[in-house]
């Protein structure tokens, strides 16, 4: 039977690695209502490589522009450097889009007001943390803090600038030491892989220069470690996500595809659970 009221039908996936690939397999098995209007990826051997792990479908390589343009509801799983200019692209075809990089959405406040002023709809999945729907529903009374305290094993700061700076070096810590503690912002900056919690939880509570990030490295763990303290006029929420890694790109944990799918799910279905 025809859905005459959900008019989101095609999805377009812009950036073909682990959770665009994620998302093609959750179409591909028939697990999200939508068809895959077009994908693009910056490296088309990253789409070839997701086509491989598709038995159903061949959703097919497109343009940028053209994938936006083909689709109901745009999905950027690229990177934070990629966000203005696919934002700005939705925008001109007043599409709906879901941004997995939030760290690039934090530099996009401009383009935000636009988008609501044209009434296209931003969607943030919660990603690898949980708490966000929380955070959400504090907000409406009014929030006093928030803070995020992650948790990671050495190996996950592999690189990190500011820890060379500071001559901190990973693999030597060898009892539980907290390396940074600061604001969102400040640790946006800082530790780049981190980001993305970082960015959502501002965008969903009280902004980056407000919300308190700890980084602690860990020796004797092995999961990614997100505690989230919320205090507010509400009383008082903690919530702690330990994950573990997508079987595909071992630096995004493997909650964020399941995030993603369920929001694309939540948006095309009509049945709508939890905040
Ligand atoms: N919101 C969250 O909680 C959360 C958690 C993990 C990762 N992320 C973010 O989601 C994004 C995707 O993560 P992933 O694990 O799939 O990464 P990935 O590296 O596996 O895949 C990213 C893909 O994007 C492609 N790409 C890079 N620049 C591009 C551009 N300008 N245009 C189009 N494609 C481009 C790459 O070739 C690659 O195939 C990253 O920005 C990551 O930081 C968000």
């Amino acid at each position: 039977m025809e859905n005459i009221k959900n008019k989101i039908k095609k999805i377009g996936i812009i950036g073909c690695g682990n959770i665009g690939t994620e998302i093609a397999r959750a179409v591909d098995k028939g697990n999200i209502n939508v068809e895959i209007s077009g994908c693009y990826d910056i490296s088309k051997q990253k789409y070839e490589q997701m086509l491989k792990k598709l038995k159903n479908i061949r959703p097919e390589f497109m343009q940028l522009e053209d994938v936006i343009k083909s689709c109901d509801l745009a999905i950027e799983c690229a990177t934070k450097e990629a966000v203005r200019n696919i934002f700005e692209i939705a925008i001109k075809y007043y599409r709906d889009i879901i941004f997995l990089s939030a760290g690039g959405v934090l530099d996009c406040q401009d383009l935000i007001e636009e988008a609501k002023t044209k009434m296209i709809n931003i969607y943030i999945p919660s990603g690898a943390v949980v708490g966000i729907d929380g955070l959400d529903a504090a907000k409406y009374l009014g929030i006093k803090q928030v803070t995020l305290i992650t948790r990671k094993p050495p190996e996950a700061f592999k690189g990190n600038k500011y820890l060379q700076q500071k001559n901190i070096d990973p693999n030597k810590i060898n009892v539980e030491t907290v390396v940074f503690d600061g604001t969102a912002k400040e640790a946006i900056n800082d530790f780049p892989a981190n980001i993305n919690v970082a960015a959502t939880l501002s965008i969903a509570g009280i902004g980056p220069e407000k919300t308190k990030v700890k980084i602690i490295i860990d020796p004797f763990i092995k999961t990614n470690i997100h505690e989230i303290i919320v205090e507010g006029d509400f009383g008082r929420f903690r919530t702690i996500t330990e994950n573990l890694p997508s079987p595909e790109n071992p630096k995004t944990s493997y909650l964020t595809s399941l995030s993603t799918i369920v929001l694309i799910k939540k948006i095309v279905e009509p049945i709508h659970i939890g905040t």
